[in-house]
């Protein structure tokens, strides 16, 4: 990690800002992006000789070439490249409308689209480097039906880093999918709310602190580790869903009903 360069997508807050940290403590250099300038200027100068700032909003082109550009500029190549930005639309699934789910595939998944059609090229002729991608549990796991755009997008984010990890580690580029539980952030800054609203759902884990976060991405980056999970009970879960996908929903739809029952949804 000494003296590689990091570019990282919503850097300037939660999960984005702790992995630029841990990155950084071990002697990484970073181009803190993120679509509001002022916090990725704070982060960057948080990080001294090892930050620089861009604004970049993930669903324009032009901004992540202009932060290639930057990246090549300043610290003459790219090594890892994180791809951090979600959005959530959340509220019964006929309530939200198609323009909120086309904006939650354009920043969730064509986002990262984007990046890889910027990046790619310079970590391919390099023949080295990096890519996280950052999904969810729920990119992994149902969690519920009150935020299927996100549901959806983290799936397919899941599944383009697998598809990615089988094109590029023949060619001496890593892949890592980090689908983090609960992490204290300001993620609730990202919703969209639709309809009679509840709060988004999520797996029933320990909230953890971002900081534990980027130090598992930083390890899982040395390591070379395709899955980086921050909930040891998603295992768990993940094995009794792949055991029998059938009886894994009907004990969930199960709960559902219990729940509605109680009156308590
Ligand atoms: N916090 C959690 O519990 C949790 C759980 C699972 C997955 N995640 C995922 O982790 C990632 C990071 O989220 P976080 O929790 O750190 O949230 P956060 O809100 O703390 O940070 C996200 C950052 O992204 C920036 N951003 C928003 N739209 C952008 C855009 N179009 N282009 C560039 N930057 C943009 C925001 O300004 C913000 O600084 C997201 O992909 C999220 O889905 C978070």
């Amino acid at each position: 990690m000494h003296n590689a360069v990091a570019v990282v997508t919503g850097a300037g807050s939660g999960i984005g800002r702790a992995t630029a940290h841990s990155l950084a403590r071990r002697g990484a250099r970073v181009v803190v992006t993120d679509i509001d300038r002022d916090r990725a200027g704070t982060v960057a100068g948080e990080l001294g000789e090892r930050g620089v700032a861009a604004v970049c909003d993930v669903t324009s082109l032009d901004d992540l070439r202009a932060v290639r550009d930057l990246a090549l500029d300043r610290f003459g190549r790219v090594d890892v490249v994180m791809n951090n930005v979600g959005i959530l639309a959340v509220g019964p699934v006929e309530d939200i409308p198609l323009d909120a789910w086309q904006r939650v595939i354009d920043v969730n998944l064509l986002g990262i689209v984007r990046s890889n059609l910027v990046f790619l090229p310079l970590l391919l002729d390099q023949g080295s480097g990096h890519v996280v991608n950052t999904a969810s549990t729920a990119g992994l796991l149902p969690y519920g039906f009150g935020q299927m755009p996100y549901t959806a997008t983290k799936h397919a984010v899941v599944g383009l880093s697998e598809s990615l990890a089988l094109y590029l580690r023949p060619r001496g580029i890593g892949v890592s999918c980090l689908c983090p539980a609960g992490v204290a952030t300001n993620i609730l800054e990202q919703v969209t709310f639709y309809g009679e609203t509840s709060p988004p759902q999520g797996p029933d884990t320990p909230v953890l602190d971002p900081t534990t976060v980027g130090e598992l991405v930083a390890d899982g980056i040395t390591d070379n580790r395709f899955l980086i999970l921050t909930a040891p009970e998603i295992d768990d879960e993940l094995r009794e869903r792949g055991a029998d996908v059938d009886a894994y929903l009907s004990r969930l739809i199960k709960e559902v009903m219990q729940t509605r029952s109680t009156g308590s949804d």
